[in-house]
């Protein structure tokens, strides 16, 4: 019997150079969809894993993290969807078979979402990844919480709406992928002031997601904390780095009020001389399919379509990159370089 075949994108070993094969075309388990990919989302994590090596052991790999396409097949106990449904999911670091940058993928009914009417394939893969690191980091429950959480209630629980009122927060890094999604995330709690650090360029466009206060992020560190003490005189409880960088860390660790937390998108680099025992700070984990990760996976994308029809969650703006699966090797060196405000998309089923 000859199996089914599919285009992919391989990064055939450590530190190789990306290169389109074939691969099987996945059959889903019972808790399982196959995703038809229409559109999936560049993330820094791609280059990193190619240039830096890290992560990954096992090669040849497929990579890309943010999806959006149809349903194509279902497995036997999913409820949720039917054939043809348009979906987003994330895809996952290590498992080849869920994995966007390539034409077909697997994953699982809980992690993903129908995408409403109105919204692209290319808008709906601006966001997984993001709003999954968001929400991890700010409303994991704690039970198991890889590396910590900031403990929120989420918004789209109950009681979580507008929980927040008067309460000050501050996201640094707010117009990355994952930037965009927290000020959002966090506008439906109710925060205010919401506090970021960008670009003045992109400070218009993330007030409307959200956030009250943009301050120049290439201001010293001492000119940003003098700003934010114009802005608020209440101790900064929450504090989200969605940047992650040394300078984004430890800026925010002088921030943060006694007793707070502070969760960054990368790992620890708070110098220790800083640390002290009332502050936490931790490095968080996007993954929700894993077991620690799934409680809070599921219920966002339980209600992530809700969100998304009433507008609540808003894309990030879209780069389309021509060539299919071909076009993410010159997306990648793009994105290494640094963009502001966008999101690099391929189309998988173009790819020659
Ligand atoms: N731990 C996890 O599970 C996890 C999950 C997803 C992502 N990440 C990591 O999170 C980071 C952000 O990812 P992303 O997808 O949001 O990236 P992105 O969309 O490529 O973010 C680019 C933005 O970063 C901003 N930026 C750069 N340096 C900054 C600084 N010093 N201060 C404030 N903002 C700065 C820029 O803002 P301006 O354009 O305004 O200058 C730019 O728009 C990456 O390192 C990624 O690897 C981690």
């Amino acid at each position: 019997m000859i199996m089914p075949e599919q285009k992919a994108l391989y990064l055939p070993e450590k530190f190789g150079t990306f290169t389109v094969g074939t691969a099987p075309i996945y059959k889903p388990a019972q808790d399982e969809v196959l995703v038809k990919i229409e559109a999936t989302g560049l993330n820094p994590a791609d280059w990193g894993i190619q240039t830096y090596g890290m992560l990954l052991e096992k090669y040849p790999a497929i990579l890309g993290l943010d999806v959006a396409g149809t349903v194509e097949e279902l497995g036997a106990n999913v409820t949720r969807f039917k054939k043809g449904d348009r979906v987003l999911t994330k895809g996952t670091i290590g498992k080849y078979d869920r994995s966007g940058f390539q034409q077909y993928m697997l994953t699982y009914e809980f992690m993903a979402a129908k995408i409403p009417d109105g919204m692209s394939f290319d808008e709906a893969a601006t966001m997984p990844l993001g709003l999954c690191t968001s929400a991890v980091a700010l409303y994991h429950d704690g039970v198991n919480a890889i590396g910590g959480t900031c403990g929120l209630t989420p918004p789209w629980e109950e009681g979580g709406r507008d929980k927040y009122q008067g309460q000050p927060i501050l996201v640094l890094g707010g117009a990355g992928a994952v930037g965009q999604a927290a000020i959002q995330l966090l506008k439906l709690s109710g925060f205010g002031p919401i506090i970021t650090t960008a670009s003045l360029h992109n400070a218009d466009y993330l007030k409307k997601l959200g956030a009250t206060h943009v301050i120049d992020r290439k201001l010293s560190p001492e000119a940003i904390q003098a700003e934010i003490r114009k802005i608020t005189s209440k101790p900064l409880k929450t504090i989200f780095d969605a940047a992650g960088l040394p300078e984004t860390q430890n800026l925010g660790y002088d921030l943060l009020a006694s007793g707070g937390t502070m969760a960054a998108v990368r790992p620890d680099a708070v110098k220790p001389e800083k640390k002290v025992a009332d502050k936490k700070s931790f490095f968080m984990y996007a993954d929700v399919s894993r077991p620690e990760n799934r409680k809070l996976g599921t219920s966002l994308f339980a209600k992530l379509t809700e969100l998304l029809e009433r507008r609540d969650l808003k894309p990030n703006f879209v780069e389309v990159v021509p060539n299919g699966l071909e076009g993410v090797i010159p997306g990648l060196e793009k994105l290494k370089k640094g963009v502001s405000c966008v999101k690099l998309i391929v189309h998988p089923q173009e790819t020659q």
